[in-house]
C-alpha cells in the first residue's frame, strides 16, 4: 500500500507512455531513483482514445523491478469495468477510470476499493466538475486531462482549470491530479488552480537529467500553491 503523501507537498509522476521501449525496466527504475512520487502507466485500447499502449504485464513489470514506486494506471479504456482484476493482479496501487467510460463508473470505482487500489476518477478536458462530484465518496482522487487523451507531448490546455478550481473548493483535503502537457512552464497553472499531482511523460522522460527536473516541477507546483 502507498504511504500516505505529505499535504504539503506536490507530488510528481513520471508517465511510463514516454519512456524509451527498449530498456522499459531501466525507465522505470530511472524513475524511482529519480525521486518520482509514483508511476503513472497509460493504458489504451484503441477504442476510447485512438491509440493503443501497453496492458497488464508492463505494470507487472513496475512492480517487480520497482515495487517501492506507487503504480497509477490511468485506464483510457472503453470497458474498464472489465480489466480492473487484472490491473489489481498485476500491482496497481491506484486505478483510475474515466467518467466518459461506457459502464456503470460508480459499480467500477467500488470494486476497484474492493479489489484493495484506490480510486481514482478521469474527467476528460471539458467534463464539468459535478461529473466528480456525484462520486466523491467513491474516490480516492480526481484527475483531470489538461489534453485530449491519447497521446504524449501535447499542448497543455487552460480549459480545465476552472474545473480543477471548482472540485479544490468542494473537496480540499482530495488529491487532484493534472495530465498532459504539465512541464516547468504550466505546473504552476495547475498548481494555483488546486492540482497537487502531476503527470509529466515527456517533460520529464525527455530531460537530460529526470532527478533535477522531478525537482523543479515540484518546486514550480509548491511555490504556486502557497
Ligand atoms: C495522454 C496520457 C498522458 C501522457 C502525458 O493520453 O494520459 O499521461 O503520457 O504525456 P505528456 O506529459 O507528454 O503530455
Ligand atoms: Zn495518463
Amino acid at each position: 500500500m502507498e504511504n500516505e503523501p505529505d499535504p504539503r507537498r506536490a507530488r510528481i509522476l513520471p508517465s511510463l507512455l514516454a519512456a524509451d521501449y527498449g530498456r522499459l525496466a531501466e525507465e522505470i527504475r530511472r524513475a524511482e531513483a529519480a525521486g518520482a512520487d509514483a508511476l503513472h502507466l497509460d493504458i489504451m485500447d484503441g477504442a476510447f482514445v485512438p491509440n493503443i499502449s501497453f496492458g497488464p504485464p508492463a505494470v507487472a513489470l513496475a512492480t517487480k523491478v520497482a515495487p517501492g514506486l506507487p503504480r497509477c494506471v490511468h485506464l483510457m479504456l472503453q470497458h474498464p469495468e472489465r480489466y480492473l482484476e487484472d490491473y489489481a493482479k498485476a500491482g496497481a496501487t491506484t486505478i483510475q477510470v474515466h467518467a466518459e467510460s461506457s459502464c456503470d463508473v460508480a459499480a467500477a470505482l467500488r470494486r476497484v476499493r474492493e479489489l484493495g487500489c484506490r480510486a481514482g476518477l478521469v474527467l476528460n478536458p471539458l467534463t464539468p466538475a459535478a461529473a466528480a462530484l456525484r462520486h466523491l465518496p467513491l474516490v480516492d482522487e480526481i484527475l483531470v486531462m489538461t489534453v485530449y487523451p491519447g497521446f504524449g507531448g501535447q499542448r497543455f490546455m487552460r480549459e480545465p482549470l476552472p474545473t480543477i478550481r471548482a472540485l479544490r473548493d468542494a473537496a480540499p483535503a482530495l488529491p487532484i491530479m493534472v495530465d498532459g502537457g504539465v512541464s516547468r512552464d504550466t505546473v504552476a497553472l495547475a498548481a494555483s488552480a488546486g492540482a497537487d499531482c502531476f503527470v509529466a511523460g515527456s517533460a520529464l522522460y525527455g530531460a537530460a537529467d529526470m532527478a533535477a527536473e522531478i525537482a523543479l516541477l515540484r518546486r514550480l507546483a509548491d511555490e504556486a500553491a502557497r
